[in-house]
């Protein structure tokens, strides 16, 4: 998937769930059994969203130095 961004003041109010949610119900419309995304660690990171909403680490890594970790939402 591409970039998912939610505006500062907006954030933390469930609208990052809601487009997943969104995103999974348009896959799931089509067949596709999983999703996945990547993101760096460290302060700010968005991995906590992540595992709120189930994501778990694939086992991939991406990025020049393999910064960023790959995981992935199943259904
Ligand atoms: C990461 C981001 C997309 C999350 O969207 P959001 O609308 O703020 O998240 P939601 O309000 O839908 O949160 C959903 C769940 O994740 C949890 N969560 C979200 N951000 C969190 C954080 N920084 N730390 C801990 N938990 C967090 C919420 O507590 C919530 O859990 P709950 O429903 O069990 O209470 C948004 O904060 C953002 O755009 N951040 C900056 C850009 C970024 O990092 N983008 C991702 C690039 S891959």
């Amino acid at each position: 998937m591409g970039r998912l961004m939610v505006a500062g003041p907006h954030q933390g109010k469930g609208i990052g769930r809601k487009a997943i949610e969104m995103v999974v119900e348009s896959l799931k419309a089509r067949g596709i059994n999983e999703l996945r995304t990547s993101y760096g660690e460290g302060p700010g990171s968005p991995g906590p969203f992540y595992k709120a909403l189930g994501f778990i680490p694939s086992g991939d890594f991406y990025g020049d130095d393999g910064e960023e970790i790959g995981v992935v939402l199943r259904w």
